[in-house]
């Protein structure tokens, strides 16, 4: 079988030199670290960049292009409702109320109201706003690690520094509890033996810090860029219950878990999770920008007519796309390809962690594996040098990867929910190869 990728030059190619010195100079150099090239276009997982190099993509954007690259279902329904209709603002149209019913048949029953947003700030951002008029109360639990975007309430509520750094004075009434980050647990346990000391934890923090005025709870189905951290079994349930016992509102930030990334159509469902609200967003539009609050009416009824709303919120291009991403997603049956490839994914890589003296941790479920670098298994310091020595060698040779992490460590597994056999294959051969690379020739 012929390889799917092909890097001829040292990266970058020679158009791509050209354009990153354009880029740099024209365009605010404030993103992350990412490998050297420019793409050009892509299809399913394969991605070409302008030098016609061709890359594996591990990325999917930012865990956006669940069902591939340019689908052409997808880029069909896209070119189609822009030829109708592209903006109406708050009226509403035939594509945005099929999406909006699509989108409630699909999330936990409790939810029965979809508002819609354009991207996943905007929807975590919505979701602080509704909390605190519904209960007329102002204090918000977040998690240390926890990133819910970039605009002002969102970015106030995040539990690394990087986001907000000389930001303040941030929104009042934050209080910030740890996250049961298992790989490096704050109290020293382990997820086999603990009984999840950091529940407890949280609520002694919560107790002495609040004002009496908590409103809601906000947390990420699973961390994100803290480094795709998952919590142990339950805990989430327990934090929903330990919520509604408190009338506090419970927010479930699915931005980027939505859509099959973990295996289930939301990674809610892992858990049997009932938020009275819940953001979406990313993979929903699988790349034509697109986000939602899904609410439980009682909750999102608070807001009367005229209090909230958003420009391109609904517009029709962005539900036709969100549509045609769930007929795709139900005819090629995505979430179980990404339950198939995942569990391939996860062992091979597993086993590859065994040899690699760096890659001191593979966790994840479906399509979304964070591999977590260190210098020394023994001592876990984290490695966010030798990551970004993986981000260039996996480039090289033919792998677009990405890092997350609090400490920058942490490599993204997390391809289209659409990757083959064949794709899954080479990729991980690629990955062996560079990892290997790395420890031998020190040896
Ligand atoms: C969990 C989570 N919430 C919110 C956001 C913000 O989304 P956006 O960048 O679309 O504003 C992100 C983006 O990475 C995210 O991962």
């Amino acid at each position: 079988m012929p390889n799917l990728t092909n890097v001829q030059h040292p990266l970058p190619g020679p158009k791509s030199r050209q354009l990153l010195d354009a880029w740099h100079q024209y365009e605010a150099q404030c993103t992350g670290y990412q490998a050297q090239l420019v793409w050009d276009h892509a299809e399913g997982v394969l991605v070409t960049d302008v030098d016609g190099n061709k890359f594996i993509d591990w990325t999917s954007g930012v865990l956006v292009a669940n069902v591939g690259h340019s689908h052409p279902k997808h880029v069909e329904a896209v070119q189609r409702q822009a030829g109708r209709l592209m903006n109406n603002y708050d009226f509403p149209t035939p594509e945005r109320v099929a999406f909006a019913k699509r989108m409630v048949e699909t999330t936990p029953p409790n939810l029965d109201k979809a508002f819609f947003l354009t991207t996943g700030s905007e929807a975590c951002e919505a979701a602080v706003r509704v909390a605190k008029r519904y209960t007329g109360k102002f204090e918000i639990v977040s998690f240390v690690g926890g990133f819910h975007g970039r605009t002002y309430a969102a970015m106030s509520l995040a539990g690394m520094a990087g986001t907000k750094r000389q930001y303040g004075p941030l929104m009042p009434g934050v209080i910030r509890a740890p996250f049961p980050y298992c790989y490096r647990c704050p109290l020293g346990k382990c997820p086999d033996s603990c009984s999840m000391e950091c529940f407890d934890l949280m609520e002694t923090i919560v107790d002495a810090s609040t004002t009496g005025s908590l409103a809601a709870v906000m947390v990420e189905a699973y961390q994100g860029a803290a480094g795709f951290i998952f919590a142990p079994d339950g805990y989430l349930k327990r934090l929903e219950t330990w919520a509604r016992d408190r009338d506090l509102v419970f927010i479930l930030d699915e931005v980027q878990s939505s859509y099959g990334r973990t295996g289930k159509m939301y990674a809610a469902e892992w858990d049997d999770l009932r938020p009275h609200l819940m953001a979406v967003g990313k993979g929903i539009g699988s790349g034509i920008p697109t986000s939602a609050l899904m609410a439980e009416s009682q909750v999102i009824g608070a807001l009367g007519q005229g209090e909230m709303s958003s420009t391109c919120g609904g517009n029709p291009v962005s539900c036709a796309a969100g549509l045609a991403v769930l007929d795709i997603m139900e005819a090629e049956d995505l979430i179980g390809n990404a339950n198939r490839m995942g569990a391939i994914i996860k062992d091979r890589l597993l086993q590859i962690q065994e040899k690699c003296p760096y890659l001191g941790d593979v966790r994840g479920r479906g399509l979304v594996i964070g591999m977590e670098f260190v210098k020394d298994k023994q001592t876990r310091e984290p490695a966010p040098d030798i990551t970004r020595q993986v981000i260039d060698n996996a480039a090289q040779h033919g792998v677009l990867v990405g890092s997350v992490g609090i400490y920058g460590n942490v490599i993204r597994v997390a391809p289209p929910l659409m990757i083959h056999d064949a794709e899954v294959h080479e990729s991980l051969d690629i990955m062996e190869q560079v990892l290997t690379t790395l420890y031998t020739r020190e040896g």
